[in-house]
This record gives structure tokens, C-alpha cells and sequence, in this order.
């Protein structure tokens, strides 16, 4: 029997060996990565159980006991504030028999008692209790699975692998970038959870091109300049640069976007700046919260960092955007955005919450639709993938990067 399922796991490989093999350099991904059930458990594998993920700002369990509960494809991840304020993220499976153990999406408890047998958990994942047992049985050895967790400027990050990737790199350029504008002490204002009738990878690839901003997103043009000639660019840039600097705010910029093969966690931090006269991402370019971390002005300029696969982070001096990319299904994959401001901002009287998400929310729901096209538009057997145009040229790294994910063994890293 084990030699039948290793021949089918051997033909699996092979299969998807051979579509990466035929995947033309400088074009699109083929049909079968959007809908694919084999290259989506592969997906599981090599990029959500290898990498690093941002899941939350820790401003949403601000207090020892709060916890929440987060949902990635198949797996139910409990984040928590521990009795110290340590922050833990375990699975919600019990290791008896594998039932939920906290079926409350969010809340406060000191312990997690499962709902079946009653074994009950520190909610740092420790087994505490579980009743009748032999006289023999180690309770130590049956705590929840804890996953790793790095907490990075407010930020909280999650990595499944038994051996994480290197976060140094990546936790190095957060604090010359986020580090600046504040997140450490910034708080959430707003989530919008989006579900999108589409492969995860779309969504993804769409959220890294501005190809399509000119015409897909008229607001967001209106204020982001990235679609003017590259000589304009450049001087709007330099003038941003200048602004920064005479704010006395330096902040860093980086592209380490390697694949895992050395070991370390893929980052890439890049500033641009806004039309003149914008202060920020909103539908006027006019300042829509309080100035955030050491921005005493505006600067006129947008930071925008990937990290790792599915997180990607915008900063403007009033407010950020974390956005996070889910997977459900081969087919499904929700978009989560989460908006921050300063820790001390209050809504209605420091910042309207319309006005604040009013630009992402318009930008993500026209997002949904033109992602959702594509969805089915790629179900045809007669898609074949056209070239990528220069500007989408992150999403050209994006999917080399992708492919060489998946085409490696697990846990290999060369
Ligand atoms: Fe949780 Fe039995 S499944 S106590
Ligand atoms: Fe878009």
C-alpha cells in the first residue's frame, strides 16, 4: 500500500514539476495554478507553512487574557495575551481527540476548556488539566501546538514551520520602516474582511501591479502617482526624499525579495511619493487622522513593504494599512485590511471613520471585481498566459519567486 501512495505522491510531483517547467519566463501563470487542488495543497505547504505571516496588530487583544481566533485554509489559529502580556499563537485542535477547544471567535480567557472531555489549556497552550487519566500520563508532553511568533513594531507575526525562516532581515527593515511612522503604538480603527470568489495567488498578484490602476482605480489615481513617465517619477521621488529628510526622519528602503533557499524570510520595503500637494490616501489627499510616530508634517510620500508572501503593509504619516491575503479554498480566498492610527486617536474627534477607509474600501471592492473577473476568465481551457507589461514588474518577481517556492522540496533550502 505505501509503495501505491508513494508512486501517486510521485506522479503529483511530477505533474506539477512539469507545469512549472513549462511555465514561460516573462508571462502569467497557467490555468491550473488558480484552480488546482494539488498545486493549492502545494501552496499550504511551501508558501503558508513555510513563511512568516502578519495575522494582527496586537492592539486588538490589548489586555492580559484577550485572545482572538484567526482561520487560514484548514487551520484555526488562537492568538493570545498571556498573564505576563506575552503574546502566544496555538492551534485550536485538542490534542485528545481533536476537537475545537475555544469556540468563541474572540474574548478573554484565563484557560480554554475543550467542549468534549473537558481537558483545559493555558491559554499559552499548556495542558493544565485533563481528567481521569492513568497515573502515568505527561501532561506536558499534550499541550496545544504552539506556533512561532515574533511581535514587531505592534505587529504580529505567525510562522507554522518547525524551523522558521530567519526574521532578522525582514525585522531589521520593519523597524526602519514602520518603526518610524509609530506602529508600535498605533492602534486598529477599522477591519473589512473581503471574500473573493478567486484563487489567493489573483488576489495577490493584483494587489502588487498598478498596471491596472489607471483604469480600474480613478480615485486612487487621483492622489497616486504611479503611472506618470519614469523622469517625473524620479523627481517627484527626490522632492519626497527632501521632505523627509528636513522632517529629521530617515527612513529605510531595501529589497531583499530572495527565495527561502538561503534560509531567510523574503522582504522588500520602497517608498514613492504622492501627486504635489497630497498629504495622503484618501479621497481628497487631504490628512485624515493625527500624524503618527515622528512625523511632525507630511512628507507627501507612501512607504509600501511585502513581506513573505501574503502581507503587505502601506504607511502614510496619519494612517496605515496592513493587508492580509487568507486562502480558503483553491478557489476562495478572503482579503482582510486593517486600518491603524495613532494609539491616542479617537474616533469622531480626532479622525472620521468614513473618511479614513473611504479610498481602500472603494480600491478593494473595485479589487474584488476585476480579481473575480480574471477568476473566471482563466477557467477556460483556452487561456493561454500573456506577457507582463513593465510596470507589473513586482508581479513578474512575485511569481518568479512563486514558482521556486513550489518547485523545491519541502524544507529544502537549496
Ligand atoms: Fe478535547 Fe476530548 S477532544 S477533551
Ligand atoms: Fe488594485
Amino acid at each position: 500500500m505505501a509503495h501505491i501512495a508513494e508512486a501517486v505522491i510521485d506522479r503529483i510531483s511530477d505533474r506539477i514539476d512539469c507545469l512549472v517547467a513549462g511555465h514561460r519566463p516573462g508571462h502569467g501563470l497557467a490555468r491550473a495554478f488558480y484552480h488546482d487542488p494539488e498545486i493549492y495543497r502545494r501552496d499550504m505547504e511551501r508558501v503558508f507553512r513555510r513563511h512568516w505571516h502578519c495575522i494582527a496588530h496586537e492592539s486588538v487583544i490589548p489586555n492580559v487574557n484577550d485572545f482572538e481566533v484567526f482561520r487560514i485554509d484548514t487551520e484555526q489559529v488562537i492568538v493570545t495575551r498571556a498573564a505576563d502580556g506575552s503574546i502566544h499563537a496555538v492551534l485550536n485542535v485538542c490534542r485528545h481527540r481533536g476537537a475545537e477547544v475555544c469556540t468563541k471567535q474572540k474574548g478573554n480567557a484565563r484557560v480554554f476548556v475543550c467542549p468534549y472531555h473537558a481537558w483545559t489549556y493555558g491559554n499559552d497552550g499548556s495542558l493544565r488539566a485533563a481528567r481521569l487519566m492513568p497515573k502515568d500520563f505527561k501532561r506536558e508532553d499534550h499541550g496545544l501546538k504552539t506556533l512561532h511568533v515574533r511581535v514587531v513594531e505592534g505587529l504580529i507575526f505567525i510562522s507554522f514551520a518547525d524551523q522558521p525562516l530567519d526574521f532578522s532581515e525582514a525585522e531589521h527593515l520593519l523597524h526602519a520602516t514602520c518603526g518610524q511612522y509609530g506602529w508600535a503604538s498605533a492602534r486598529v480603527a477599522h477591519r473589512e474582511t473581503y471574500p473573493v470568489a478567486a484563487n489567493w495567488k489573483l488576489a495577490v498578484e493584483n494587489y502588487v501591479e498598478c498596471y491596472h490602476c489607471g483604469p480600474a482605480h480613478p480615485e486612487y489615481s487621483q492622489t497616486h502617482a504611479l503611472e506618470q513617465p519614469s523622469h517625473m517619477i524620479e523627481a517627484m521621488n527626490a522632492a519626497m526624499e527632501q521632505r523627509t529628510g528636513e522632517l529629521g526622519i530617515e527612513i529605510g528602503s531595501g529589497n531583499h525579495w530572495q527565495t527561502s533557499r538561503e534560509g531567510r524570510e523574503a522582504i522588500h520595503a520602497f517608498r514613492y511619493a504622492l501627486y504635489e500637494g497630497v498629504q495622503s490616501g484618501s479621497e481628497d489627499g487631504k490628512a485624515v487622522a493625527p500624524l503618527m510616530g515622528r512625523f511632525s508634517d507630511f512628507d507627501g510620500g507612501v512607504t509600501s513593504i511585502h513581506l513573505g508572501g501574503t502581507t503587505f503593509l502601506v504607511c502614510y504619516p496619519d494612517h496605515g494599512m496592513i493587508y492580509r491575503f487568507i486562502p480558503k479554498s483553491p478557489e476562495t480566498c478572503e482579503m482582510e485590511l486593517i486600518w491603524l492610527v495613532d494609539g491616542s486617536a479617537e474616533a469622531g474627534r480626532d479622525y472620521d471613520l468614513e473618511k479614513l477607509t473611504w479610498l481602500w474600501k472603494v480600491t478593494t471592492a473595485e479589487d474584488k471585481t476585476i480579481i473575480e473577473h480574471t477568476a473566471r476568465g482563466v477557467q477556460s481551457h483556452y487561456f493561454v498566459p500573456g506577457p507582463i507589461a513593465p510596470m507589473e514588474h513586482n508581479e513578474l518577481r512575485y511569481i518568479d519567486w512563486y514558482l521556486d517556492e513550489i518547485s523545491r522540496p519541502e524544507g529544502a533550502s537549496a
